[in-house]
């Protein structure tokens, strides 16, 4: 790896995963330590309304692939981070995804009854709850991420929350999803299409490689490098999205098929069929592979979420 931006005081290791382990163990023990992480950050006993946490736990702790959790620990793993600010930032982008889910899933959104094969946190609660599930799911992210990180030396948690917030708001996943809004019944073009994409779910993905690159205190030239690599990778993932709403199976998908159709989405698959779609995702994930060419092993595990994002089947 390139050379910090700092001198870092030593920090402890991320434990447990590192490179000599293949890359579906990692994954697995990432999942699960993600997981203890989010049930310790959403503690129901310290919840002033129980109903309110409730929703956000039935949200949260729900399976999920973890996939922008997974990117923090990577990129995070391959710089030695710290643990501790690893954990915060993981939970603290997941929370922001579910939040972006919750709501996302709306009557008033794209209405769906199913998430994550099971029902939408407004079908199994009330549209008001999964409203708020979603607005403090939002803040507390930005809890967990400060309080985590505000161990690092001094530049990395100003940043990581910065880093944060940019992704999560207009020029980001909000922004993204009021584009998307006003593009439903009719087609984007390419360009205003992959904009659209770039923020309404790359702005996250990138953020969350961002996220581990900053609490590692990677410089600017290994940065711009991890930058390259996840608005690839952000792009691929959400044309990936769009296929499997065309070609997947609800079963395996835990959420609906066809939904983009229904409420005549701009999508790749509308835009350009499925072949050239996937072309496009294949293409996009060689350019993030080339990005970390100068990378060594330690840079495995995001190689191999990379190939996923494309292989995925849900
Ligand atoms: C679904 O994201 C919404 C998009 C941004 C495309 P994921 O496919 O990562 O959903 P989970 O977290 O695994 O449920
Ligand atoms: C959602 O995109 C992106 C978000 C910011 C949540 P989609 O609307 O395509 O996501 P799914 O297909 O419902 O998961
Ligand atoms: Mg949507
Ligand atoms: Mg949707
Ligand atoms: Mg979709």
């Amino acid at each position: 790896m390139p050379p910090r931006s700092d001198a870092s005081p030593p920090a402890p290791r991320t434990p447990a995963v590192n490179t000599a382990i293949p890359p579906e163990q990692a994954i697995a023990a990432y999942q699960e330590r993600i997981e203890a992480v989010l049930d310790r950050a959403l503690d129901p006993a310290a919840a002033p309304d129980a109903r309110l946490i409730e929703a956000m736990r039935y949200a949260t702790l729900s399976g999920g692939k973890r996939l922008r959790p997974l990117l923090v620990y990577a990129t995070g793993e391959a710089l030695d981070a710290p643990g501790t600010a690893l954990d915060a930032a993981a939970a603290a982008v997941e929370m922001i995804h579910v939040y972006s889910l919750i709501h996302d899933d709306l009557p008033a959104m794209d209405d769906d009854e199913l998430r994550r094969g099971r029902p939408t946190c407004h079908r199994a609660f009330d549209e008001a709850t999964a409203i708020l599930a979603g607005d403090a799911l939002q803040a507390q992210a930005f809890v967990t991420l400060s309080t985590g990180a505000s161990a690092l030396p001094a530049p990395r948690a100003p940043a990581m929350l910065q880093e944060l917030a940019l992704a999560s708001g207009l020029h980001g996943m909000a922004g993204g999803q009021a584009i998307d809004l006003g593009a439903s019944g009719h087609q984007l073009g390419l360009e205003a299409l992959e904009h659209m994409h770039r923020l309404k779910t790359g702005a996250l993905i990138r953020a969350s490689v961002r996220l581990g690159g900053l609490a590692g205190g990677a410089d600017e030239a290994l940065l711009a490098r991890l930058t390259d690599y996840a608005g690839c990778i952000g792009l691929a993932f959400q044309i990936r999205d769009d296929i499997l709403d065309v070609e997947g199976d609800p079963e395996t998908l835990g959420k609906a098929c066809g939904a983009d159709a229904r409420l005549e989405k701009s999508t790749f698959p509308a835009l350009m069929g499925l072949e050239p779609s996937r072309e496009r995702a294949v293409a996009l994930v060689d350019q993030a592979l080339e990005a970390l060419q100068p990378l060594g092993a330690e840079a495995d595990l995001l190689r191999h979420l990379a190939r996923y994002i494309v292989d995925r089947i849900h």
